[in-house]
């Protein structure tokens, strides 16, 4: 299957050389073709350039599409969500909108522990079918690539659940879709005040099943200030990279946890939220392979401080950004608006911003080989805009959606 698009009016984010991120002032590259075409075949991007470069005869037996006046850009990689959950939690955000504190509400039983116990509850295939419309919608807004956490269960068998329903996913959905293993994502009501006996069922029960099964491939930790400590992060790292599972965690959202220094010193692939970064953690990051991700759909929704991006993208770093997409602190996995804030709250570059959710994300999510800019040989996951007059328009027009066809492995979606 070949499918032709040509007449492109910008072909956003080509690589000649690929690159596996960019940080720092190279965050600020970012190459487009004008009047641009982009071939297709079975499932990977096989040549672009400009029309006046197009071989003859491409456009025999191929899928012709025609995107004069539109602009083609790499799908977006969101490398943070909890898009499985078995309801949505409005009326937590009305408290919140009355003032209640994300730790106040979690210490009333709400927040995460709200959702395991409605978790316990769900059949595997209500998750299953909820969590796929959610794949659809997410697809529908530019989305090519998403990593999903469990940590909605809390207890082995409902954790189990989830994971095996993000399996399911990955074998039906045509996104390119990684499981992330959080049992530690919060302490269950019973284990208050003896914490280091439920990190011990994440390591000794749940674990040795998820490594069982293949149903992760990654662990994470919410290591921050009254929910996992330093060491219980450090033992639940430390046991996950026996059995393969690379460190993605939850640091630095309510404190300056230590858990970014935990993630570098246990080989992260990212830390996530960063809303606490100071000078020692940008030095500890400066020193690694880890991707700082922020979450701005969380920061903005809990009405937070603000992740000091731009000091970090001066510094010299990487930044990646994702949706976080969850029914308590980011009830959107809409990546365009994650773009538009990244501009809007964090003062990034439009440029800066499109690295951020697409290839600095797919570094994060360790598909940078593969997804994430416009590459021969890369997998073609790429959208169509609608008709926009230029680049910056995709973060300034905020609000609506502005993709208008979606292609994923080779195969026209939307
Ligand atoms: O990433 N920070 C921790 N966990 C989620 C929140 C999940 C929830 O409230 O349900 C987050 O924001
Ligand atoms: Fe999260």
């Amino acid at each position: 299957m070949t499918i032709l698009i040509r007449n492109i009016k910008k072909l956003v984010q080509v690589e000649n050389n690929p690159v596996l991120m960019r940080s720092g002032k190279m965050m600020s590259e970012l190459n487009s073709i004008d009047n641009a075409f982009l071939l297709i075949n079975n499932e990977k991007i096989t040549g672009f350039g400009n029309m006046a470069d197009l071989p003859a005869n491409v456009s025999e037996g191929a899928e012709v599409i025609d995107a004069i006046g539109k602009m083609v850009f790499p799908s977006f990689c969101d490398s943070h969500t909890h898009l499985v959950y078995p309801a949505s939690r409005e009326i937590e955000y009305v408290d919140k909108i009355k003032g209640l504190s994300y730790e106040e509400i979690a210490e009333r039983g709400g927040g995460i522990l709200n959702s395991a116990k409605l978790m316990a509850e769900i059949s595997e295939d209500e998750l299953y079918e909820d969590a796929m419309k959610r794949l659809d919608e997410i697809i529908s807004y530019g989305t090519g690539a998403v990593e999903i956490k469990s940590g909605y269960g809390l207890t082995t068998e409902t954790e189990l659940k989830m994971l095996r329903v993000i399996k399911r996913l990955k074998e039906n959905s045509p996104l390119t879709i990684k499981a992330t293993f959080l049992g530690a994502h919060s302490i269950p009501a019973e284990y208050r005040g003896k914490q280091s006996e439920y990190v011990d069922i994440v390591i000794n029960e749940m674990l040795p099943q998820v490594a069982a099964d293949d149903l992760a491939e990654f662990i994470d930790v919410f290591c921050d200030r009254g929910f996992f400590t330093v060491e219980d992060t450090e033992r639940i790292l430390m046991a996950g990279l026996k059995y393969g599972l690379r460190p993605k965690i939850h640091a630095n959202e309510l404190d300056y946890s230590g858990g970014i220094q935990a993630g570098v010193k246990y080989g992260a692939l990212s830390v996530d939220h960063l809303e606490y970064t100071g000078d020692d953690e940008i030095h500890a990051l400066l020193k690694s392979d880890t991707m700082p991700t922020i979450l701005p759909g969380a920061a903005f929704f809990l009405g937070m401080i603000y992740a000091p991006a731009r000091k970090m993208i001066d510094a010299g770093l990487p930044v990646a950004m994702a949706s976080d997409f969850n029914p308590g602190s980011s009830p959107s996995g809409n990546m365009q608006l994650i773009l538009s804030m990244a501009s809007i709250l964090y003062r990034l570059t439009p440029e800066e911003a499109i690295n951020a959710v697409t290839l600095n994300s797919a570094y994060a999510m360790g598909v940078s080989d593969q997804l994430g800019t416009i590459a021969i040989g890369k997998k073609a996951n790429v959208f169509i805009t609608n008709e926009i007059p230029t680049i910056e328009y995709m973060p300034y027009y905020y609000g609506t959606n502005k993709v208008e066809r979606v292609i994923l492995n080779g195969n026209v979606i939307v």
